[in-house]
């Protein structure tokens, strides 16, 4: 495995999917942790992330003495490769120009870190991102690569097998950068890229029957693909001991939950309970219009109707959750404030305290694209992998001023359209997420010969890698013009369609 120590920069997750497509296990640590996490591991070679400190500054982190006395390799990226020089007698200086962005680096030696990439005296595009740099390199390290900006943009120790680079291979700003991470891992470190996801299968299924037993499991069945594959994983290990509950809320898109409850028990024989909870949820939500408010009460309502179905069969030992890797990594925290609440995001948090379960976490190793590899793995169409994201608290957050049932109806046939086009123009692959909203304002339109006065309705579609940053989708007119025909055309209370092009930041992808 490899260790990969973060020193905070934005793009260390980067670093592990990258050594993960190499086929290589790898965990993230950050710096504090990283000695612990060395014993532990037993690492066959070390990558040190960027970060936002300045080594320089008093206190700034560092790497322990432990991966250094080791011999194994090390790979240390911007931040890294600073620190790294600095512990082993070289020399940092600040107050150079900022070079941020892409950069050419021209290679002036062979190494094995780029042996089948990059050759000699040529350049390549690369992305760099700091302020300092280093000016005086350790006894025994050599440059191999330079930049503009950057003399030690390439500085290695081939014979302690110590490879530091000032720019960010793990980025795709950096075309060749999978390839040298590849080149670490397989050719310097030796490491074997066996990690794929039928040996991951096979190892979850025996974690899961050794840590449950013959005792009980239980699941909340969104729909949604982690829970979907966590539950899978499940079912596979222990059976019939697994009993999955879908809270319907009667905020999901048309036909949704009702395709989920027939896959799951048709395909996979899975114990499945589909409580229709949706007059529960729609009459407490009645005349709210404030979005946390809603959000709140649809969080708790999940809950209590959770523990009432957990309840009636006699509770469980275990309740199983599709956690990611993402949301297990400890962020490397420099500021130590408080971070705001934007939206206080849906999930079934607490319920394992209050009814005394402990957990089934089988995806708290996985990045999200290695959830789908495994999803596929375990058999699920491509076309429910593919899916888009679906917020928890469903079409409530995409009624803005308050539901009614006959608001949500409205929604859910315009929603129902707008995505029928979508995939019917050979589009749905290449949009990250696309919803309607249903606006509360009635406006004036003539309809044949009369006056209509129907809501709005406007239709969002963005383009993201992770939810955290997105940018509008970028239509053709044409398509608009035919989707917003049809809606208008098609679903009555809806005379006029508007597109949404804010990106986030500054607007979010949901409304609310
Ligand atoms: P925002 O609106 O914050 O959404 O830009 C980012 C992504 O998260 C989804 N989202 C949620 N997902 N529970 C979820 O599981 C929630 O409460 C929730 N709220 C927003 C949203 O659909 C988008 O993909």
């Amino acid at each position: 495995s490899v260790l990969i120590i973060d020193f905070g920069s934005q793009v260390t997750q980067l670093i592990g999917r990258r050594v993960r497509e190499a086929g290589v296990y790898c965990e993230i640590v950050p710096f504090q942790s990283a000695e612990e996490a060395f014993h532990r591991m037993k690492p066959k070679a070390v990558i040190f992330s960027g970060g936002p400190a300045s080594v320089l500054d008093q206190g700034s982190p560092r790497a322990p003495q432990v991966v250094f006395d080791s011999g194994l390799p090390i790979l240390a990226i911007c931040y890294g490769q600073q620190t790294l020089a600095t512990q082993l007698g070289g020399k940092v200086e600040g107050g150079h120009a900022r070079e941020f962005g892409r950069a050419d680096v021209e290679i002036l030696k062979a190494s094995p870190l780029f042996e089948g990439v990059w050759e000699v005296g040529r350049k390549y595009p690369v992305w760099m991102s700091h302020g300092d740099r280093v000016t005086v390199a350790p006894d025994g390290f050599e440059i191999v690569g330079v930049s503009e900006n950057a003399p030690f943009a390439i500085c290695v120790n081939e014979e302690k097998r110590y490879y530091t680079t000032m720019f960010h291979p793990e980025v795709v700003h950096t075309p060749d950068g999978a390839k040298l991470l590849s080149n670490f891992v397989h050719k310097i470190a030796g490491i074997a890229g066996d990690w794929s996801m039928s040996a991951y299968r096979a190892r979850a299924v025996e974690a899961i029957r050794e840590q449950v037993g013959d005792r009980r499991v239980i699941c909340a069945l969104s729909g949604g693909v982690d829970s979907s594959v966590a539950a899978l994983l499940i079912h596979e290990a222990v059976g019939a001991q697994l009993t999955c509950i879908l809270v319907d809320h009667g905020l999901m898109r048309r036909h949704e939950a009702a395709d989920v409850v027939a896959m799951f028990r048709e395909h996979y024989n899975l114990h499945l309970i589909h409580v229709d909870a949706s007059d529960r949820f729609i009459g407490e939500l009645t005349g709210v219009s404030d979005p946390e408010t809603k959000r709140k009460i649809i969080g708790r309502l999940f809950i209590e109707v959770f523990e009432d179905e957990a309840k009636k069969l006699g509770g469980a030992d275990f309740l199983a959750q599709g956690t990611l890797y993402p949301d297990v990594i400890e962020s490397v925290s420099f500021t130590g404030g408080p971070s705001v609440t934007i939206k206080s995001h849906h999930n079934v948090g607490g319920l394992p305290e209050r009814m005394n379960m402990k957990l089934v976490e089988p995806l708290r190793e996985l990045f999200k694209d290695e959830v789908r590899a495994l999803g596929r793995e375990l058999g699920l169409p491509d076309s429910f992998i593919g899916r888009h994201p679906f917020p928890g608290p469903g079409l409530a957050i995409r009624c803005p001023g308050g539901i009614t049932r006959e608001k949500l109806e409205i929604l859910r046939e315009a929603d129902a359209i707008y995505l029928d086009e979508i995939r019917k123009a050979g589009l749905y692959d290449k949009i990250w997420q696309a919803f309607a909203v249903l606006l509360p304002v009635q406006t004036v339109g003539v309809m044949g010969d009369g006056r209509t006065y129907e809501f709005v309705c406007a239709l969002r579609a963005v383009t993201s890698v992770d939810g955290m940053t997105a940018d509008f989708y970028h239509y053709d007119m044409n398509f608009l013009g035919r989707a917003a025909t049809r809606i208008i055309n098609e679903v009555r209370g809806i005379n006029r369609v508007v597109y949404d092009v804010t990106s986030k930041p500054p607007g979010t992808i949901e409304w609310e």
